[in-house]
């Protein structure tokens, strides 16, 4: 049974992968993310931290063990449920923004929220809001590629967070960012956490760690706690 206090709860989850020889990326995965918790799953290039990102997002399937987000269990759904999950329930933060170069930023943010059947005026208004709270609110009607790395992942944040996401998952969202810039994105993640967000962030960088409630060290595909 999945706790209802917990966003996402992760049981002796393991996936493998047969690519000319068998690799466990995962064994027996325990983990737990609260609502407003920010978890940074510190791991070196390999661990298993972007095969266990895909599968609490719903992108690819476990091979045994359990995964619930939001009291869903992610494995049981199927086509059009899977499809609501990964656009309702899940934000995503990846290394690379994203965006569409030739829409605006503020164009990149809402024309997700219209797919999933907003009114425009209603995806415009909600847009305006988030790319304000990252700080690009003067920026809005600059086209994307026109933006710099920073500010292009700031879009990208305010993209996710504009559904307000149950669950964000950040994948090295900062690893191509110089070291200011990463700081700023990690401490807007940070803050989204503190307004209720869930966030599992994956990364290298133990400069993260200072922003997290929790680190969870993953290491060839067994994650130990600690701090
Ligand atoms: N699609 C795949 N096919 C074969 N092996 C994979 C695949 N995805 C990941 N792996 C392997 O699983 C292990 C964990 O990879 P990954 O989850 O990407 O680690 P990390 O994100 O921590 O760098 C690695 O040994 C990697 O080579
Ligand atoms: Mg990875």
């Amino acid at each position: 049974m999945a706790s209802m206090t917990e966003a996402a709860m992760v049981e002796q989850v393991s996936k493998h992968f047969d690519a000319g020889r068998r690799v466990q990326a995962l064994a027996g995965v325990d983990l737990q993310v609260g609502e407003g918790e920010m978890v940074v799953l510190l791991g070196r290039s390999g661990a298993g931290k972007t095969t266990l990102l895909s599968l609490i997002g719903g992108l690819d399937r476990a091979d045994s063990g359990s995964i619930h987000v939001g009291g869903q269990d992610v494995n049981a759904l199927r086509d059009g449920d899977l499809d609501r999950f990964r656009q309702r329930t899940i934000g995503w933060a990846f290394q690379t923004a994203g965006l569409l170069p030739l829409l605006t930023a503020l164009e990149n943010v809402w024309l997700p929220l219209a797919l999933q059947g907003k009114t425009e005026k209603e995806a415009v208004a909600e847009a305006t809001t988030v790319l304000d709270a990252v700080g690009l609110a003067e920026r809005a009607d600059h086209r994307a590629y026109e933006l710099s790395g920073g500010e292009q992942h700031r879009v990208a944040l305010a993209r996710a967070l504009a559904k307000a996401p149950l669950l964000l998952l950040a994948d090295e969202p900062t690893a191509q960012l110089d070291s200011e810039t990463a700081r700023e994105i990690t401490t807007l993640i940070r803050k989204a956490a503190d307004s209720g967000t869930a966030v599992l962030f994956a990364t290298h960088d133990r400069a993260v760690t200072e922003f997290a409630d929790r680190v969870v060290v993953i290491e060839d595909g067994r994650v130990r706690d600690s701090a």
